[in-house]
């Protein structure tokens, strides 16, 4: 690695000027100023560089020296990654903190991946072999839940000459190939350039997620985009971490992106302790943070999603199904607009740069479903699912407009229903999926066959309460007629008992996709119950305190271990009911 050199000549906030950068690239790697505070080059006008800086640049002094060391930001990828919490830029933040107490000293110059630590490496090819750019030449066990595959990195193959079995670290040579090139443990990756891989797969596999409103109402893929758009206090953090400790992933990346100190506090502190409902282990076994918090410097926070993302793809491309949560890229363009306004820019919509959408399509292009580089057949995922913060929850602003035109979900929180404490507080007027009919095939063969058909009758039943209560609204509901209370009572109970799912519940945090089908199943057979039992004379009031209506309001703290056969139970308990004709309770 060759530096150059030059020095400051301007400095403003993040931004600093420097003179006798002509050997410097757009996005290379710079240590600014006799701190040696770290920066990314962002123009280049003759032999004039404009620096990102991703620390305070206070008592920086014009004509201090700017190092340029010839190459991009990079990210260092291999094993030690699960369970680490990073800052924008990738450098171990409890190891900073530990370090330097609750100031982290500018300046500070540490790797990403520890240099001592070593892991133990299995080989799975021979000398002689012949390998090529995402072949795996062995694993390292890096938690319980991640076998960590040794790829040959983008760009590199020929024939294996030496690989041994042993303990290393991720710097030594675990493989030499013929024409000398040594394969190690970690490969480092400029963060703003994608990975590569053969070719992106059709999205028709769910991103399952425990949450009732999300699975079975507005299913995202794997490697799908989806947003949470919500004003303030609508539930999008509960949101993103109901997903980042319930969805089924094999890593989770989680982006705390300038929310305020004390939300990531609580992530730092609950993550750690967080246990996997299903096998009882740390969720930190499967889960990287990456942690920016508002104190922190902008220019950090607009690299921060790149990082996270970058890391994301290394694990696709060993196969994973990787699920990336970014709270919240509002944050992430304030940092993009701010730094532009230091640039002097032509301010575009809102003062966000006119390349605002661009810059947001990179980051949303980079999920995917892809069939990974290498010899061996494997496909891996990465499902981005970002929340956005638009200021007093008016989603005509720029970031919300931009992001929706490229998300394939829109899970879209409402005022209103946070205010009812109805939660998660997804509008389902609002939000919407892409993905919903290339899904439906997979749940109809894996899941239910009535699948789809459960949740037009969800809608639909959604639909008819809209009309009835502005009906009501006009004549009020004592002038509706049996029927139509009917209608009210039974979505009344799949909003409030279906929709409704408390992140806090122990029970019904997360559930599970048969215990979806079968609630949904109840509710549909409780409303031809009541149909059917009206046209037989019985007295509505009555029906509408009925033991099994009672029981099906109560159904979701039922435990989703025996629910198929809960739900069997119910619902000949309901067809026996009809048998007997008077059913009034
Ligand atoms: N799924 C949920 N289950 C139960 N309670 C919830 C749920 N979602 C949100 N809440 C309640 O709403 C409160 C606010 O949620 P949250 O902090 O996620 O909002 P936010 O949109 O991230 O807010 P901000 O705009 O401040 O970032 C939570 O403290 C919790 O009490
Ligand atoms: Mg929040």
């Amino acid at each position: 690695m060759t530096s150059s050199k030059g020095s400051i000549v301007k400095i403003s906030g993040p931004a600093v000027v420097a003179s006798g950068m002509r050997e410097a690239g757009i996005y290379h790697r710079v240590l600014v100023g006799s701190l040696g505070l770290p920066g990314e080059v962002i123009r280049i006008e003759g032999d004039r560089a404009t620096i990102q800086v991703y620390e305070e640049t206070t008592g920086l002094s014009l004509g201090e020296e700017v190092v340029n060391f010839g190459e991009p930001l990079m990210a260092e990828l291999g094993p030690g990654l699960i369970s680490s919490i990073f800052d924008g830029i990738q450098r171990p933040l409890a190891l900073l903190l530990r370090e330097q107490g609750d100031f982290i000293s500018r300046g500070l110059l540490v790797s990403s991946l520890s240099r001592t630590l070593r892991w133990n490496f299995i080989p799975a090819v021979k000398p002689g072999e012949g390998v090529i750019p995402g072949d795996v030449v062995g694993t390292v066990q890096e938690t319980d839940r991640v076998l960590h595959r040794i790829m040959v990195p983008p760009g590199i193959s020929g024939k294996i000459r030496e690989i041994r079995p042993g303990n290393f670290t991720v710097e030594e040579t675990i493989a030499v190939l013929e024409d000398g090139f040594e394969i190690k443990l970690m490969q480092r990756w400029p963060v703003r350039m994608p990975r590569p891989f053969k070719n992106r797969l059709l999205p028709k596999l769910p991103f399952i997620t425990g949450q009732r409103i999300f699975d079975m109402v507005f299913p995202v893929a794997m490697g799908g985009t989806a947003i949470v758009p919500g004003g303030f206090g609508t539930g999008k953090t509960v949101a993103e971490q109901s997903l980042a400790k319930y969805a089924r992933a094999d890593v989770i990346i989680y982006i705390g992106c300038g929310e305020r100190g004390n939300e990531m506090t609580g992530v730092l502190e609950e993550f750690p302790e967080l246990r996997d409902p299903q096998t009882g282990r740390p969720l930190m076994e499967r889960t990287i943070l990456v942690i920016n918090t508002s104190n922190m410097p902008v220019a950090a926070r607009e690299a921060s999603i790149f990082t996270g993302i970058t890391i994301a793809e290394y694990y696709r491309d060993m196969g994973c199904q990787v699920a990336l949560m970014a709270d919240s890229t509002s944050r992430w363009a304030e940092a993009l607009r701010e730094i532009s306004s230091r640039l002097e820019e032509m301010p575009g919509e809102e003062g966000y740069p006119t390349y605002l959408a661009t810059r947001l399509s990179h980051y949303y292009e980079r999920g995917g479903r892809v069939v990974c580089l290498g010899k061996e057949e494997r496909s891996g995922s990465v499902t981005i699912v970002s929340a956005i913060s638009p200021p007093g929850g008016d989603f005509s602003e720029p970031v919300s407009q931009s992001s929706m035109r490229i998300a394939g979900g829109v899970w879209a929180l409402d005022s209103d229903l946070a205010h009812r404490r109805h939660f998660p507080a997804i509008n389902w007027r609002m939000s919407y999926s892409l993905y919903t009919d290339l899904l439906d095939p997979w749940f109809q063969e894996n899941v239910a066959p009535d699948w789809p058909r459960l949740r037009a009758w969800l809608m639909e039943m959604l639909q008819k309460e809209d009309d009835l209560l502005e009906v009501a609204q006009l004549v009020g509901v004592d002038a509706l007629q049996d029927e139509q209370r009917v209608v009210l009572e039974i979505s009344r109970l799949i909003r409030e008992e279906y929709l409704r799912q408390s992140s806090f519940s122990e029970v019904d945090a997360c559930c599970p996709l048969q215990k979806q089908v079968w609630m949904l199943r109840i509710l549909c057979r409780l409303n031809d119950f009541l149909g059917e039992s009206l046209k037989k004379g019985n007295p509505l009031d009555g029906l509408f305190h009925h033991p099994l209506l009672l029981e099906a309001a109560r159904m979701k703290e039922h435990p989703p271990e025996d629910f198929d056969a809960f739900g069997r139970s119910f619902l000949s308990r309901i067809d026996a009911e009809l048998k007997k004709g008077a059913v009034s309770g």
